[in-house]
């Protein structure tokens, strides 16, 4: 297949971009590097330094006879979101309107769309089914859940079919601290340099954390589906903060308890997703285990500099 990745110089789709490569497809990268790095572009993609309004994509599109587009290119920062919610808006708004409509346009058969858990906001009844209303809390949260509605009004209108993978908290080595896992991050960053991490609240707000290798396979079973379907893509376990920090305070060998700090305004309190959708209809369903994706994580965490003196 000739496949778009959109986002694929950053820490999902670059992944996700690699494993389309492994398995013999085309693969053209399309990222501006505002927040990806040029490095994580996998040997054999073709890849277009461009943004996701470049009135040039018109032509990109008009060339490639793209057989799929995967779209994961977003601003992901909830906190910058609600700081500058029109930048936001209008990369995660507009900008995947664009690809949409492009997609449409250029009868690009099907579309895949990086969702998000921040689409549900607190939710009404837990484990969270793709049924739940979307009521989300942050400007990042209805930016990611507007985009969805406009890619399955193309699905209705169009005929191009467009399946949307709701991401849990994905977490996975040399994930970004903005991401929605980012406590993942901030915590190895710390205990890799012999510090205490902060915990904002009692740490016992809870959430649902999905290895990046099970959402590289999400997006690989999902090549393979003929509707248009949202999915949840999720372990469908509710971990504490807590016991997050305690599983990684154990296999890096910090000694130390965690600090805590006030809880943080319009945090979600408890939050794990159902993912017995993805399990029916993708033939999907998480396979690496917390500990497990942890001591990866732990692992490669970098190390801090060693001072000569
Ligand atoms: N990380 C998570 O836990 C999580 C959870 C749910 C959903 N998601 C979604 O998954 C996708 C990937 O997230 P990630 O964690 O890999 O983030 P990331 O920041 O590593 O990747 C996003 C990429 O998009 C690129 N980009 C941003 N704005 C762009 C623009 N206007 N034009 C072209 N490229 C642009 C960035 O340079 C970056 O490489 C996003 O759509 C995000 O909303 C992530």
């Amino acid at each position: 297949m000739r496949i778009l990745v959109t986002g694929g110089a950053g820490f999902i789709a670059s992944a996700i971009a690699r494993a389309y490569l492994d398995l013999g497809h085309e693969v053209t990268i399309l990222d501006d590097l505002s927040h990806g790095k040029r490095e994580r572009v996998p040997a054999g993609a073709r890849f277009l330094h461009m943004e996701l309004l470049d009135p040039e994509l018109e032509q990109v599109f008009a060339e490639s006879a793209f057989d799929l587009v995967n779209h994961h290119a977003a601003h992901v920062s909830v906190r910058e979101s609600v700081l500058d919610p029109e930048q936001d808006a209008r990369v995660n708004v507009l900008g995947s309107l664009n690809i949409f409509r492009l997609a449409a346009a250029h009868r690009v058969p099907r579309v895949i769309y990086a969702a998000s858990v921040a689409g549900y906001g607190e939710p009404q009844e837990l484990p969270v089914t793709t049924e739940h209303p979307l009521r989300p809390m942050s400007p990042y949260g209805i930016s990611k859940a507007a985009a969805e509605q406009y890619g399955f009004f193309y699905a209705q209108t169009a005929g191009l079919r467009f399946i949307a993978l709701r991401y849990a908290n994905v977490y996975g080595p040399n994930a970004e601290v903005e991401g929605e896992a980012g406590v993942v991050t901030i915590f190895v960053n710390k205990l890799s340099q012999g510090q205490a991490p902060t915990i904002f609240g009692d740490g016992e707000q809870t959430r649902d954390f999905v290895n990046v290798q099970d959402v590289v396979r999400a997006n690989v079973l999902a090549l393979e589906y003929q509707g248009s379907e949202c999915f949840n893509i999720s372990t469908c376990t509710e971990i504490t903060v807590n016991q997050l920090f305690a599983l990684m305070k154990e296999l890096s060998g910090f000694p130390d308890e965690a600090l805590y700090a006030p809880e943080l305004p319009g945090e979600i309190r408890r939050i794990y997703l159902d993912n017995s959708k993805a399990k029916r209809l993708l033939g999907w369903h998480p396979t690496v285990a917390l500990r497990e994706g942890l001591a990866q994580v732990v692992q490669l965490a970098p190390k801090p500099i060693q001072s000569s003196h």
